[in-house]
């Protein structure tokens, strides 16, 4: 037996999104998404399954934050629904939305727990979609107002704001790929959406600091590693691609302020597509972040080939197991991607985001015996331990997710919560997992 010992002043904590567990799709004002929108249009999500109930946290927020006290977490990360606040997009602010994060927010202080707040979680207004969206630098200054709206108001009560949650998945699976909203389907777009939310990031950034906002502020991509099948040249270098469309896309610009070249050729020759950067925009993505918040969920072994893709890679079934939304359990890939960010970007604060699995355990006279998902969390927790042991400046991490909830394009069909929730009657279920956790916080270390 082995001990998996945390650093002291570890952080934990769980993280959830305002689409996937509010639910009052229609009340106190607020305004359609892309999500309702998209949840609601025939073929686009399992069942046809849509948000407007979800986990009902907008009324049972106190028992969700009564569960995270028992937890006994450091960070609830949650993120704001941006039609609550303004269901024109931009313009007049309704009260009734920030009344309701107060509630939440002041909650979570009371019971000592940190809000880590994140201003978009992809539930753009519906109005600013209509009107070209991310691809309308009009929707970058929206945003900027949004964000300083709420700088102002929970000065003081948060102090730790992520700008964009995965802008790989907002720009290029939602525009390219079109599985989440809006649904598009094209490889430009998806490149220009990438580009404005980088710079929607940087001036959210610049705004916190002129308004001298107490706390810290970063943004938070998703990660995967694709490790090459062999030594092949070739093999490594469609590995490199492809992980670099994760990583190196959205952190260069941010870190380096500018994009990396070989992927922006590789592109151009692949597509056609170019990028369209307006004088001053490097500038604004480049600003220093008080930390990276990190997502990580699969990875896979790939191979080069020929005219396969975007990058000409395919995967290969190397026989990991799978998590129930049939992702490979990976946690190798987990230790390289951290590493690879200390190696490139330097010391940067890390924090864990995201991490977590799906298991569809229901209930069985009251118990959930979710062993899947406990066997994953310490297979990358010991990854983590041992990013940590080579010098990554991990400050904390959280699972995602507290709560099963709307998983986007699969609607409620995928269970990633370490409480289980019946959809029908809405009551919550700790899990095995939940207490696995509960018992690895307290102790700042687990056995294995
Ligand atoms: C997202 C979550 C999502 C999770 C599992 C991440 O891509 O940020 O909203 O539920 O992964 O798919």
């Amino acid at each position: 037996m082995s001990i998996i010992q945390f650093p002291k002043g570890m952080k934990w904590g769980v993280a959830t999104a305002s689409y996937q567990i509010e639910g009052a799709a229609n009340k106190d004002g607020r305004g359609p998404s892309i999500w309702d929108t998209f949840a609601k249009t025939p073929g686009k999500v399992v069942n046809g399954d849509n948000g407007d109930v979800a986990c009902d946290s907008y009324h049972r927020y106190k028992e969700d934050v009564e569960i995270m006290e028992d937890l006994g977490v450091d960070f609830y990360r949650f993120s704001v629904a941006w039609p609550r606040i303004f269901p024109d997009g931009t313009g007049e602010v309704n009260k009734e939305g920030l009344a309701y994060y107060h509630r939440l927010v002041d909650e979570l202080l009371e019971k000592g727990i940190q809000p880590m707040c994140t201003l978009y979680h992809w539930d753009l207004p519906q109005v600013l979609q209509d009107k070209g969206g991310w691809d309308n630098r009009e929707t970058i200054e929206a945003f900027e107002k949004y964000a300083e709206l709420l700088f102002r108001e929970f000065d003081g009560k948060i102090k730790h704001w992520i700008t964009i949650n995965e802008p790989w998945c907002v720009s290029f699976l939602s525009n390219f790929i079109g599985a989440h909203a809006p649904g598009l389907k094209d490889f430009q777009l998806g490149m220009n959406v990438a580009h404005h939310l980088l710079v929607a990031h940087g001036k959210a950034v610049i705004k916190f600091r002129k308004l001298g906002i107490e706390g810290e502020i970063g943004y938070a991509p998703n990660v995967e590693w694709n490790e090459p099948y062999s030594d092949n040249q070739k093999d490594i270098d469609a590995c490199t691609r492809a992980s670099a469309w994760f990583l190196d896309w959205f952190f260069d610009p941010v870190f380096k302020g500018s994009y990396p070249e070989f992927l922006v050729n590789w592109f151009k020759e692949k597509t056609g597509a170019a990028l369209k950067i307006e004088d001053g925009d490097m500038e604004i993505i480049n600003q220093p972040v008080d930390f990276v918040g990190i997502n990580y969920y699969t990875g896979s072994v790939s191979r080069y080939a020929e005219d396969e893709g975007l990058f000409d890679l395919e995967k290969v079934d190397a026989g990991y197991l799978k998590t129930d939304i049939g992702w490979n359990i990976y946690p190798e890939g987990f230790y390289h991607i951290l590493k690879k960010i200390s190696d490139n970007y330097g010391d940067i604060p890390i924090y864990i985001t995201e991490n977590g699995s799906c298991y569809n355990d229901e209930p069985e006279n009251g118990r959930v015996r979710d062993t899947g998902r406990i066997e994953y969390l310490k297979k990358h927790l010991v990854s983590l331990q041992r990013s940590l042991e080579s010098g990554v400046n991990i400050k904390g991490y959280l699972t995602w997710s507290l709560l099963d909830n709307f998983e986007w394009a699969e609607g409620y069909t995928m269970r990633f919560g370490i409480v289980h929730v019946d959809y029908r009657t809405l009551e919550r279920t700790k899990k095995d997992s939940y207490y696995w956790y509960k018992q690895t916080i307290a102790n700042n270390f687990f056995e294995i």
